[in-house]
């Protein structure tokens, strides 16, 4: 199983923003997680397409962008022609979930969507297909540094199983309180994609963090595999 580490820019210096990304792409960085927030969706406000726009200008490292905002339909355009790799919006966000990911993937974009810890995998059952991610959130969305929450090891387990039944590769992410501590079961249950925004960018040495939390899973991966 392919396994991605996606660092989040979310507590980075964003004033050294640049800096940071590449330190975690020495490190071997997958691809580079920007959470968009519009302080409606989640209580707090970050930052949008120009951020993607200007790291694009540095980068050919996928972006994987993190709509945590309201009517996420009004940014697929914006998004895709600052140079987003990946654009992920909120089940909970919209009640036209297939249209907007059609537009996703018609403005060439990877589509992906994003649950909360209370927002059932039934929500996306339907829309499977139309996925090449899919995020199980394991905090509830809004700040970097929270704590893990612990039932998400079970719903990434279950996502799993909805990916398989579906005959899916969609990429299996999760975000949120992922650390060392924390990767190995998420990637047993069966994750492939992991965002770490706190656990990397607090690190003394975030090339490092990003090498170990990739070490950690696939060795846990591949308990999986043994067992
Ligand atoms: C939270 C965001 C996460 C966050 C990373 O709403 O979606 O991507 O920045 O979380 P930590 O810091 O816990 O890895
Ligand atoms: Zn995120």
């Amino acid at each position: 199983m392919t396994l991605r580490i996606a660092p989040s820019i979310l507590d980075t210096d964003l004033a050294r923003l640049f800096d940071e990304v590449q330190r975690v792409l020495e490190g071997g960085a997958d691809q580079i997680h920007v959470d968009v927030m519009d302080g409606r969706f989640v209580p707090n406000l970050t930052f949008g397409a120009p951020l993607v726009r200007s790291l694009r200008r540095h980068t050919v490292a996928p972006l994987d962008c993190h709509l945590m905002v309201e009517q996420p339909e009004r940014f697929i355009e914006p998004f895709a022609d600052a140079g987003a790799t990946i654009l992920t919006i909120h089940a909970e966000a919209t009640p036209h979930l297939e249209r907007h990911l059609g537009a996703i993937r018609a403005a060439g974009m990877k589509a992906g969507v994003a649950v909360n810890p209370a927002t059932s995998l039934a929500t996306v059952e339907e829309i499977v297909p139309q996925l090449d991610l899919l995020l199980v959130m394991t905090v509830s969305p809004g700040f970097g540094g929270q704590r893990f929450w612990e039932p998400a090891v079970d719903k990434v387990r279950r996502a799993r199983a909805l990916l398989e039944r579906a005959g899916s590769t969609a990429m299996l992410e999760v975000d949120g309180g992922v650390a060392r501590e924390t990767i190995g079961r998420l990637s047993q249950a069966g994750a492939d994609t992991f965002v770490a925004g706190h656990a990397v960018f607090t690190s003394a040495d975030p090339a490092e963090e990003v090498r170990a939390l990739r070490r950690i899973a696939g060795e846990a991966a591949d308990r999986k595999v043994r067992a």
